[in-house]
């Protein structure tokens, strides 16, 4: 074989082997290493031409013919089911063997959550990983340039939101305060209650430590009625934790500050191990666990809702938290390592 022919094969050879990663094969006939063959027909001694050329229209119409094969063999798949947990081998798909894997200790302990407050007569929300400025701040009256904002740094990305203001990774969950006010507030004239929890994905730059990680989750409540007082966020969130953790236990407030609750409170329940101090409470027999109070007139009025008619109670309260305290887990960061020791405990 002389040296065209062997240009002309080893080429052959390289774009069959391309025409696997194409999703549309037929592109392989525009492939530059092609066009290439091509000019050089031109460029040849008038006797070598006729030859070379032959074998460079032969690989083309080889390449058109693999191609449309390629293609109509893609075409030809069975429809595939997204929803199928592992994809479609065979007409079932292959599960993992249940013994082999688990659910994450954050979902079962989530479930119990839901549960409890499902059973208190509160729906479940889901909120988002990016969100804008106006659902993270504004809509919770923090206008721009409010010292609070500092509170909840943040990742930021590069993207803009409809108002030029780059979106964000949450820092929290109370960005659903103002959408799942906007949605309920018309049931509230009809006599429904709004009451929703919201489980979410929640950023926020730390230095990260047993107790801090940058990427955690939380549980929003909120409730809006006529005449919602502030015992009446106490024994809500006393009679979940009770439940929780199967057990009498006793809760205090004390004052706080946050833009969107006006009184705001830390919460703190009486240590769920101890009598007179343990570790897990800092010798104190109380937990801070969670922040929350009356929500904000101006954050009701924001979403719409009549604020001479109805009061409401929010809170939040950091997941994990929870869960560490009920198994006394001491590090936050086992959660994400994805620690088969850890993880196969549950
Ligand atoms: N969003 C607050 C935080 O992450 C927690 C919180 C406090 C939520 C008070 C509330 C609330 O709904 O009323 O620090």
């Amino acid at each position: 074989m002389n040296d065209q022919n062997t240009r002309v094969s080893e080429v052959g050879q390289l774009l069959k082997t391309r025409l696997n990663s194409l999703s549309n094969k037929t592109d392989i006939l525009k492939a530059v290493e092609l066009k290439a063959l091509y000019d050089e027909i031109k460029t040849l001694p008038s006797q070598q031409r006729a030859a070379f050329g032959q074998a460079v229209n032969e690989l083309k119409i080889e390449l058109a013919d693999l191609a449309k094969a390629a293609t109509d063999q893609t075409s030809n798949l069975p429809p595939i089911d997204i929803t199928a947990p592992f994809g479609p081998r065979g007409d079932k798909p292959i599960l993992l063997p249940s013994e082999q894997g688990s659910e994450h200790p954050l979902t079962q302990e989530l479930d119990k959550i839901l549960d409890i407050f499902y059973r208190m007569g509160f729906s479940v929300i889901e909120s988002p990983e990016i969100d804008d400025d106006y659902h993270m701040f504004s809509s919770l009256n923090f206008p721009l340039g409010h010292p609070a904002r500092d509170d909840y740094d943040t990742f930021i990305t590069t993207q803009p939101d409809k108002n030029g203001q780059p979106l964000i990774a949450p820092a929290h969950t109370s960005t659903m305060q103002n959408r799942v006010l906007t949605q309920f507030k018309d049931g509230l004239e009809k006599g429904q209650p709004i009451a929703a929890v919201i489980p979410g994905r929640v950023f926020r730059n730390e230095d990260l430590d047993a107790r801090h990680e940058h990427t955690f989750y939380q549980l929003e409540g909120i409730y809006v009625n006529r005449g919602v007082h502030a015992g009446q966020l106490i024994a809500t969130l006393k009679t979940f934790l009770q439940t929780y953790y199967s057990k009498e236990l006793r809760v205090k407030t004390q004052p706080f500050y946050f833009p969107f609750t006006e009184p705001s409170f830390e919460f703190a329940l009486s240590c769920p191990f101890c009598t007179d101090g343990c570790s897990v409470c800092s010798h104190s027999g109380w937990i801070e666990l969670l922040g929350c109070g009356l929500i904000h007139p101006n954050v009701l009025s924001q979403a719409g809702v009549d604020i001479s008619q109805y009061t409401g109670f929010a809170w939040g309260f950091g997941i994990e938290r929870l869960v560490m305290m009920k198994y006394g887990i001491e590090d936050i960061r086992y959660f994400q390592s994805a620690r088969l020791d850890f993880l196969r405990q549950f």
